[in-house]
């Protein structure tokens, strides 16, 4: 829709309020037209003519943390980095810190939760300190501002954001308005400083949408650390990325000494040498990885309801495939226990790994040891039924490497030369049978 507002002169640019044959200011003929305001008139360009501000691309130099984003931190962006009390936040902020301040970078960690000798005490902790990491010991916001704005540094760090203050603001020191004005300001000021900010914030299983969440749809990236802070094992992962794709992940390992990068292959692998009924490989997709996951399932006689749990793997999955097995694979578990979880604290929640998990379950009801070196991959469906997953190739590759050396896919598959024995199985019932072992 255009909206008229003026006619001027081609020739002169003289304005008139009304169409007229002859200007009245130069005197040419025909040359006066319409005007639009261009203000008002949402003008469409071409989008291959339009230029895209990608901004400058701030590597960590921890290349499981740039994979995740993509590159590395984008200039002038703002990342939320959450996850639950202990499992690390603080530490991989650190060592991205330390290994952006050891090129050089001016690096500055906001500590609005500790003092400056606190956080000194934990970065000797991961190695010698470089002379670049600078820290500054406040919760007010107007202060962490003027450091950004002030000393415009490649990278700053705010641990956490749940613990600033903004004296503008009158409600509640921690509360939802609170964090969300201070997160406001820091994003505006990172931004006109082309300061890559890193919000960090704490949040319980429970309280998920609760605190940091309510910064999402401020932020331009969120990244969760997930892990079971009793195992070694964090997966980093992109939940938005608006310079980059979402739902990659990093892996690192907590040790003594921080957060240890886990690159392709190099997950310990799984299945140690215990060859017990209820173990099966599978390999899960998460990201743009593949990964070798060891599935375990234990049966037992319980009183009472049974009880099934499922830690790592998906208790909705547990339900649907415990029900495949009893109505199209014969077996009876109506009343015993039934636990499920991976080896290693890896998650395995896709439904690639529903042959193998129900493999493991039937295999410790009846019993029977499933081969080492023998893995499965398919999702199952109602009907017992083995349907083909995303990205078998990838898939192969991955237990190709750990030295699987015969996999079970479903019938529909088959791939250029994976490199490893393949048995098309149609269902369910075809792995059971291909899996136990042949009774003389
Ligand atoms: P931390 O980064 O403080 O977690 P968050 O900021 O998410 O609350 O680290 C949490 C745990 O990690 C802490 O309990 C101790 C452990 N840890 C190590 O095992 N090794 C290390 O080198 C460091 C720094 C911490
Ligand atoms: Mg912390």
């Amino acid at each position: 829709m255009k909206t008229r507002t003026s006619y001027a002169c081609g020739t002169c640019g003289a304005s008139s309020p009304r169409w007229v044959g002859r200007c009245q200011s130069c005197g040419e003929w025909n040359a006066v037209s319409e005007q639009y305001d261009h203000e008002r008139i949402a003008a469409p360009t071409s989008l291959l003519a339009t230029t895209i501000d990608e901004g400058l691309v701030v590597a960590s130099g921890l290349a499981e943390l740039d994979r995740v984003l993509g590159g590395g931190f984008v200039a002038g962006s703002t990342t939320l980095l959450f996850g639950e009390p202990g499992v690390g936040k603080s530490t991989l902020a650190l060592q991205a810190m330390r290994s952006l301040a050891a090129r050089a970078a001016s690096v500055v960690l906001v500590a609005a939760e500790e003092s400056a000798a606190q956080v000194a005490r934990r970065a000797r902790r991961l190695g010698p300190v470089p002379a670049d990491l600078a820290v500054v010991a406040t919760g007010d916001v107007s202060s962490a501002e003027q450091v950004i704005a002030r000393f415009r540094p490649t990278l700053v760090v705010v641990d956490s954001v749940s613990a600033l203050r903004d004296d503008r603001v009158t409600a509640a020191s921690g509360s939802t308005t609170q964090v969300r004005a201070a997160a406001e300001r820091l994003c505006a000021a990172a931004k006109a400083a082309d300061t890559a900010l890193i919000l960090i914030g704490h949040v319980t299983k429970d309280g998920e949408l609760a605190g940091p969440r309510a910064l999402e749809h401020l932020v331009d990236t969120v990244l969760r650390i997930e892990g079971d802070r009793h195992g070694t094992l964090r997966i980093v992962r992109a939940l938005k990325h608006r310079f980059g794709p979402t739902g990659e992940v990093g892996l690192f390992e907590m040790a003594n000494d921080g957060l240890r990068e886990l690159p392709d292959g190099s997950l310990s692998p799984p299945g140690a040498a215990l060859e017990v009924p209820g173990v099966v490989w599978s390999v899960t997709n998460d990201g743009s990885r593949s990964l070798s996951v060891e599935l375990q399932a234990l049966v037992a006689s319980g009183a009472g309801t049974p009880r099934r749990v499922a830690h790592q793997v998906s208790s909705q999955r547990l339900a649907l495939l415990l029900a495949v097995l009893e109505a199209r694979c014969h077996l009876d578990l109506g009343s015993l226990d039934v636990f499920a979880t991976t080896a290693g604290g890896l998650p395995a929640v896709e439904p690639g790994v529903d042959a193998a998990l129900a493999l493991a379950v039937a295999s410790a009801a009846e019993g029977f040891v499933v081969a080492r070196g023998v893995a499965v991959i398919g999702e199952v469906g109602l009907a017992g039924e083995l349907r083909p997953v995303v990205g078998l190739d990838r898939r192969l590759g991955e237990l190709r490497r750990r030295g699987v050396e015969r996999v079970l896919v479903p019938a529909e598959m088959a791939p250029g030369s994976p490199g490893v024995e393949l048995v098309t199985c149609r269902s369910l019932l075809d792995v059971l049978e291909v899996a136990r072992p042949v009774t003389p």
